[in-house]
């Protein structure tokens, strides 16, 4: 997830049990423009393990030698080419616009197998204005791909409604390849629900921004929410590992200005720290506002 799956975020789900976690998607064409495997869209953390680098792109001459260099410099368990990214900078130039033309994608499959001996996967959405995905499904199986991730809605759509996990079931029974779900799974019984529809696995974006602990939920069957001392506890582990891995910024601070937007989510419960908690710089600032948590006896869990 581009702005949120970042090395620190993958730890923490690694962590509480994410059977796999992946990269925010990385330009084919900026990764080649980069010359060294200091890049922190596509760095590990020390350690990491089953995490797959997902590469944007529309031509096969940027995204084989992307592929080698991501192999190369990223130590990655498979690359998956976004095929569902909506946003407009990158139409025309892959994501979601390889939909309305997938035998470009197929070509784009092929190109990256050819570069790789690792798995190469695909990430759909439904369609770019309507349901094609069984279509595409079939032709990227026939490419090569060893998984396809779906998200139940279209281009069009963006994230309004809700995601189609019907339409998710038919992509799954037509293709030979292991189909993983994507879109609306927030909890436990959402995510069984949707399991039973013949997915291989779901996968789980904005739910897991601020709760790591839906990937322990989901591998153990027990849905219980951590209390709030937990929840915070985890909240300023997660500003440690932004500073650690990000280090210095530009002023020489090592900020943590990009966890603002999830540093709330931690604690939805306690919303009158969300304007503390929006406007944190460093990780002390983190450590303040969370203060009174912080020094909570730790309880037993609460139900959510
Ligand atoms: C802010 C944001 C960034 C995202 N970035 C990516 C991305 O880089 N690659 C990708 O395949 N999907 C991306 N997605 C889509 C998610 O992976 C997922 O398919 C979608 O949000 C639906 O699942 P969810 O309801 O669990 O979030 C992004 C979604 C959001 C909201």
């Amino acid at each position: 997830m581009a702005g949120y799956s970042d090395a620190p975020m993958r730890q923490l789900a690694a962590e509480q049990g994410a059977l796999w976690t992946v990269s925010e998607m990385i330009s084919a064409r900026g990764l080649l423009e980069h010359d060294g495997p200091d890049l922190t869209l596509g760095r590990p953390y020390p350690g990491e393990q089953n995490r797959v680098v997902q590469l944007f792109g529309a031509l096969p001459e940027f995204l084989a030698p992307a592929v080698q260099r991501v192999e190369e410099w990223f130590a990655p368990a498979a690359i998956d080419l976004n095929m569902g990214c909506p946003v407009p900078k990158v139409r025309g130039k892959g994501g979601a616009c390889l939909l309305q033309t997938p035998e470009v994608a197929y070509e784009l499959i092929r190109a990256m197998k050819s570069a790789t001996s690792l798995d190469v996967s695909a990430k759909i959405r439904l369609g770019w204005d309507e349901d094609r995905s069984v279509e595409v499904a079939q032709g990227l199986d026939e490419a090569g791909v060893a998984v396809i991730s779906v998200h139940g809605r279209t281009s069009k759509q963006r994230y309004t409604g809700e995601a189609d996990w019907e339409a998710i079931a038919r992509v799954a029974e037509s293709v030979d390849v292991p189909v993983i779900g994507s879109g609306d799974i927030t909890t436990l019984d959402r995510a069984q629900q949707r399991s039973r529809l013949g997915v291989a696995s779901v996968m789980i974006g904005r739910g897991a921004v601020g709760n790591p602990w839906l990937f322990r939920a989901l591998a153990s069957g027990d849905g219980r929410y951590p209390s709030a001392a937990v929840r915070a506890r985890t909240a300023l582990r997660h500003a440690e590992l932004q500073a650690e891995f990000y280090g210095e910024d530009r002023f020489g601070v090592r900020s943590v200005k990009p966890l603002r937007k999830v540093l709330p989510k931690y604690l939805p419960d306690h919303p009158q720290l969300r304007d503390e908690l929006v406007k944190v710089l460093t990780v002390e600032d983190v450590a303040r506002v969370l203060a009174p948590l912080l020094q909570q006896e730790e309880e037993l869990p609460t139900q959510p």
